[in-house]
């Protein structure tokens, strides 16, 4: 089933040869195959469960040829040229980072399509520092959620300015979902200072840190 959040990631996916590392149900393989949007997907699980539920639905869509179902942990599924597009979908952003760190001279070989669940701060400052730019993002809302797609590459990108950025960075503001990115950023940083407030040992540096960052969310130039 394509989620408004797959639909995203889709649509940011632009390859002849894409690897979904953490596919899960293969739903974008599926999908990717099906519309002609790719030649040949490689789908790899670091579990063998959800490996197998890929392989079933690849074989009731008679994708079999097209679609190859590998197991084993973040790139070390892939040799050196196999793909020209890595997707790494629905993940924690430290994870996403470290699967990148692993293997990162065959990461920058290749487009990176990332949709991280959280940690999209520490993400971003990876990429940056690491020797990746961020060459698009995308937004995509399901209800009350709101998904972050970072479209990736080697090349060099110069720091954000402000720290707020790697929260919420400027060249999403004529998103249409950006009011919805924002309006997630304030309530999670609200939502840890008022824990921290409330909290019998508060942790005074982090509640300092999200003090600020709400201050400069709130600073921020607005639509
Ligand atoms: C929540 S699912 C996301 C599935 C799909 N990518 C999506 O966006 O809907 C995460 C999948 O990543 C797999 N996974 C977790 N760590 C992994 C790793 N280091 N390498 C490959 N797959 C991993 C899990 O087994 C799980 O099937």
């Amino acid at each position: 089933m394509i989620t408004p959040r797959l639909k995203c990631i889709i649509e940011n996916t632009n390859g002849k040869r894409i690897a979904d590392i953490g596919t899960d149900h293969a739903y974008i393989p599926i999908y990717l195959i099906e519309n002609k949007l790719s030649d040949y997907v490689i789908a790899s699980d670091i579990r063998k469960g959800p490996a197998k539920i890929a392989v079933s639905n690849i074989s009731e869509h008679n994708l079999s040829d097209k679609i190859e179902v590998r197991i084993g942990g973040g790139l070390s599924v892939l040799k050196e040229n196999e793909a020209d597009t890595i997707i790494i979908a629905g993940m924690g952003g430290q994870l996403i980072s470290e699967i990148i760190d692993a293997d990162i001279q065959l990461a920058k070989k290749c487009r990176l399509i990332l949709q991280p669940m959280n940690a999209q701060y520490e993400l971003r400052k990876y990429l940056i520092k690491n020797g990746f730019t961020i060459t698009n993002e995308d937004i995509a809302v399901e209800g009350f959620k709101v998904y972050n797609i970072l479209n990736a590459e080697n090349g060099h990108q110069s720091k954000f300015e402000t720290d707020i950025e790697y929260h919420l960075p400027k060249y999403l503001i004529n998103h249409k979902y950006y009011n919805q990115l924002y309006e997630k950023k304030h309530r999670e940083f609200s939502k840890v200072i008022h824990g921290l407030e409330n909290s019998k040992h508060t942790d005074t540096k982090k509640l300092q840190l999200y003090k600020n960052w709400l201050k400069e969310l709130e600073n921020y130039e607005s639509k």
